[in-house]
């Protein structure tokens, strides 16, 4: 944003200020935007004096180099701090070894949403690496992606507590979700992708706070704040049921998700099963 928009943006907001009962509200996140967004503006005469070989006297050293970093990633970091301290969720802050915040590439086009999780990702602070996570990783890879090309994020950041000495992961339960829900919402919105993937029942749930059976909601486009969302099996039922008529739908989903991002799609992966 140019300064002269900034400064216009600012009047705005406090014309409304003056001539409204309700002082203008923005989000964190709008804030912080706006604050990136002044750094840039500040810092691009400075970088295009320094292309040309100009005079480098209000040259700033971080400049150049904020030029080439992502923006969306530099969002993120403020929010990750929030949920690693966060304790919204006082049985799951004492019994989590650590929270799982996201991880991929924050410029993506494709974002999956899990449910929560298990006892692998509270293991290695990373969403889906356990025996389901390696199954989406292979989705993810027979479309043609690589998993840091895409962003992987749960609606819950803690693992849901189990009795101890019992094995298994339990699903979230609706309060858990609503009150975990804001940090992804975040997510959602700085990330902006083009297609939002959720993954089964729970995380359909969490996201939009609607129930419903996978037979109702899988295999069409539906939408979360504008962004075509798809919504297929988790892949943990895929370990679960084995069919490979339940295989092929997910991939169907997942064709339609490349058609969607206007992915090209080979005969081979056409044809392919899971
Ligand atoms: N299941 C999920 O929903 N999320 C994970 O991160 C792992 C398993
Ligand atoms: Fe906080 Fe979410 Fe963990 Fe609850 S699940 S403590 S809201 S990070």
């Amino acid at each position: 944003m140019t300064e002269p928009a900034l400064d216009f943006v600012i009047a705005a907001l406090e014309k409304i200020r003056e001539s409204s009962d309700h002082s203008p509200r923005a989000s964190r996140t709008m804030l912080r935007r706006l604050q990136l967004a002044d750094f840039v503006a500040v810092s691009l005469p400075a970088a295009a004096e320094l292309r040309t070989g100009g005079r480098q006297t209000s040259a700033s050293p971080s400049g150049p180099r904020l030029q080439g970093a992502s923006n969306k990633a530099q969002l993120l970091e403020p929010i990750r701090e929030r949920v690693c301290a966060c304790k919204k969720c006082a049985h799951l802050a004492s019994s989590r070894t650590q929270t799982v915040f996201g991880v991929g590439n924050p410029d993506a086009d494709l974002m999956f949403i899990g449910e929560a999780p298990g006892v692998d990702e509270d293991q290695q602070g990373e969403p889906f690496v356990g025996r389901a996570g390696q199954l989406l990783t292979k989705i993810i890879k027979a479309m043609n992606f690589a998993r840091g090309d895409v962003y992987i994020a749960n609606v819950l950041k803690c693992r849901p507590d189990t009795p101890s000495g019992t094995f298994g992961n339990r699903p979230p339960t609706p309060v858990e979700m609503q009150t975990c829900r804001p940090y992804l919402v975040e997510q959602i919105e700085i990330i902006q992708p083009k297609v939002l993937v959720a993954l089964g029942a729970v995380a359909v749930e969490g996201l939009l706070g609607m129930r419903g059976t996978m037979r109702e909601l899988r295999g069409r486009w539906h939408a979360y704040n504008g962004i075509p969302l798809m919504i297929t099996y988790h892949p943990a039922y895929l370990l679960r049921n084995q069919a490979p008529s339940e295989k092929r739908k997910v991939w169907e989903d997942m064709l339609q998700v490349l058609e969607r991002l206007e992915q090209p799609i080979t005969e081979r992966q056409r044809n392919y099963f899971l």
